[in-house]
């Protein structure tokens, strides 16, 4: 039986780390708020993510995605603070920074180019021969050639990240509605001007004066008379765990291949393939094989040790590989926080600042002009 009109001030679609973290923000400054979910709280794409915070070890240039990102990042410990006051959840922030390795010839070229203009950008990077990596990780693949260490690029346990955040919005006082669909956005018409006035799903209606669509990738699939004018393609990362004491491996690793991220609770996530397969969140021996492959060429000791999950997540994609953030120049109260593709944990709290304050003044000091929904128009020609 359906639920009568539930009346709140902003509804946002969609509980993995970007809707609740605008809904806990929210929350906190006092508006009523619910969260739609279809299916389990923080169940989708932040519970398969592997946590890193690592604006230069993923950025292949310093523009203003990347400035974002490092943006992001600066808020992340003050973030982390926050949600543990606010929930008692540690979400295991951890700064020993990261690792990327050159193991081979052609990897040698790759990451020298990278060194090179992170320099000339005045970033934090260092170039360590191979027995100094070596040092600081003794378990690393002895033949690596040499390594850039990145001190400030981090992470963070993404699960119990989504456990400190529901509770904390929970505290805030947001309405969770699990196991829920949203179904459509309602937009009104009035003298020409169109506004959101909330949300059918399928516990009944939501009205609210602002809906954030933070529906990862599924974003661009719910029903509207004003559809949006892009696709979120769904991008799937296989990972794999294996088991490994802590702190055997203290920094998280890439290769130019794969990654590894060292968990406290004694065991490493291997990582990831990048597969368009639609919405399949399968697990295939050969995407475990591959991902398997990688992670024993940073470690070789690993062959040996036990393999405790196997798991696949949808990054979300927009086609311009950039986030889709904040209002929709068409909708008034229509406000979109999609599309972090392989960065929404470490996006998480500047993505809930700068909704946060969208919704409560009306405007950022957080630049999204670069990010906003408009630029698909421009580039269809329309609007
Ligand atoms: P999601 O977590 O997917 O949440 C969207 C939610 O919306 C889902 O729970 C879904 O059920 C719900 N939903 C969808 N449609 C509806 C509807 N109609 N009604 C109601 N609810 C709906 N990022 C990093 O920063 N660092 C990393 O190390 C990292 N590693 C990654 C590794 C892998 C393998 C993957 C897959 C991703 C990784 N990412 C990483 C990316 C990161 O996980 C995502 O960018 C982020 O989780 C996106 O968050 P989200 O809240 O937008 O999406
Ligand atoms: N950021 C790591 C991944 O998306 O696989």
């Amino acid at each position: 039986m359906s639920d009568p009109i539930k009346q709140v001030d902003a509804a946002v679609i969609g509980g993995g780390v970007i809707g609740c973290s605008i809904a806990w923000r929210l929350g906190q400054a006092g508006m009523r708020v619910v969260v739609i979910e279809r299916g389990r709280v923080g169940g989708e794409a932040s519970h398969a993510a592997g946590g890193m915070l690592a604006p230069l070890a993923e950025a292949e240039r310093a523009d203003d995605f990347f400035n974002l990102t490092v943006a992001g990042l600066a808020m992340y410990a003050d973030f982390a603070r926050e949600l543990k006051e606010s929930s008692g959840v540690d979400v295991e922030y951890r700064a020993e920074g990261t690792l990327y390795l050159a193991l081979t010839e052609e990897d040698e070229e790759e990451i020298d180019r990278r060194c090179r203009w992170q320099h000339e950008a005045g970033l934090n990077v260092e170039r360590l021969d191979a027995s100094r990596a070596l040092e600081l990780e003794p378990l690393i693949n002895p033949a690596l050639r040499f390594a850039l260490k990145y001190p400030g690029d981090h992470q963070v346990d993404n699960r119990r990240l989504m456990t400190a955040l529901h509770a904390a919005a929970l505290n805030a006082g947001v309405e969770f509605w699990p196991y829920t669909e949203a179904r459509e956005l309602l937009v009104e018409s009035v003298s020409g001007q169109k506004r959101i006035t909330g949300v059918a799903t399928a516990r009944g209606e939501v009205r609210a004066r602002a809906v954030v669509v933070a529906a990862g990738s599924w974003s661009s699939l719910l029903r509207c008379d004003e559809p949006p004018r892009f696709e979120i393609e769904p991008v799937r990362g296989q990972m794999v765990a294996i088991e490994m004491p802590a702190p055997a491996v203290r920094h998280v690793i890439y290769s130019c291949r794969g990654y590894l991220v060292p968990r406290l609770s004694g065991f490493l996530i291997a990582g990831s393939t990048t597969e368009r397969a639609g919405y399949d969140k399968r697990v295939t021996a050969g995407g475990v094989a591959s991902i398997i492959e990688r992670a024993i060429e940073i470690t070789p000791s690993l062959a040996n040790q036990t393999v405790t999950e196997t798991w696949a997540g949808l990054r979300p994609h927009a086609p311009d590989d950039l986030p889709i953030l904040g209002a929709d120049p068409r909708v008034a109260g229509l406000i979109y926080a999609t599309g972090h593709y392989r960065n929404g944990i470490l996006l998480a709290p500047i993505t809930a600042r700068a909704i946060s304050e969208l919704i409560i003044k009306g405007e950022s000091l957080i630049n999204l002009a670069p990010f906003n929904v408009a630029r698909f128009a421009r580039h269809s020609g329309a609007g």
